[in-house]
């Protein structure tokens, strides 16, 4: 039987080899059929460097959105933790997996696509977390998606981002595609300013980028 994470990479490649960058998210969930070990990034449980940064009791405000969010777990620390909560995915099967597995949430749980934002989210939120999204997609799409993220952040709000880090020179072969510093760079010429940029390495050979970013204007 292939693995989760084999069978990410054949589906992946595949739309994005047929010109449908964003359509394999929707087929990798609707085909795991309930079972998030076919999942590769399901784990059941908010993303531990997102709890971490949470309990260092930064955020500022009460209107939170969580981008691509996937089986809905780091929206639902985000509301247990008191924020109003609206959190969307491309995917129409990730989003019915969110409503039945927390069927009393107070979290708003949308279908929807960062490329095509409703008006009435931009500039509406003042905590917006980003984690894992930007990599999952092709590398040739992150100017135009780091603009539709900033887009979200409220005036005085704040954007949390963690994705997968790579110097320039280490080649990209198939998703996740790590980013570099100069494509993050994007977010700042998108009008943020990063408050705090953590470059985390984990035993192994997974190193992750942590960034916190706030409008430069604030
Ligand atoms: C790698 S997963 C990460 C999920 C979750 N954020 C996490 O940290 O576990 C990327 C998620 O982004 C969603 N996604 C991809 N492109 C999107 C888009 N254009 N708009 C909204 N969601 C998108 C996918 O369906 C998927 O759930």
């Amino acid at each position: 039987m292939t693995d989760a994470f084999t069978r990410t990479v054949q589906l992946s490649t595949e739309f994005i080899e047929n010109g449908d960058p964003l359509g394999w998210f929707e087929a990798l969930y609707a085909t795991a059929n309930g079972d998030p070990t076919a999942v590769p990034w399901a784990r059941l449980t908010a993303n531990a460097l997102v709890l971490e940064w949470l309990d260092r009791g930064l955020i500022r405000g009460k209107k939170a959105i969580v981008i691509g969010c996937g089986l809905g777990d780091d929206a639902e620390e985000l509301a247990k933790r008191g924020l109003e909560v609206t959190a969307f995915d491309i995917s129409e099967s990730a989003i019915a997996w969110c409503r039945k597995r927390f069927p009393n949430s107070p979290v708003s749980y949308q279908v929807a696509d960062l490329f095509a934002l409703l008006e009435a989210w931009k500039g509406a939120f003042d905590f917006v977390l980003e984690s894992y999204t930007i990599q999952a997609m092709p590398p040739e799409l992150r100017s135009q998606v780091i603009p539709k993220i900033a887009e979200l952040v409220a005036a005085s709000g704040q954007l949390l981002v963690i994705c997968r880090g790579r110097e320039p020179e280490q080649p990209l072969t198939t998703v996740p595609f790590p980013l570099t510093r100069t494509e993050l760079a994007g977010f700042e010429q998108a009008g943020l300013s990063a408050v705090e940029f953590e470059d985390l390495c984990e035993p192994e050979t997974v190193r992750r980028f942590r960034i916190l970013y706030d409008h430069a204007r604030f």
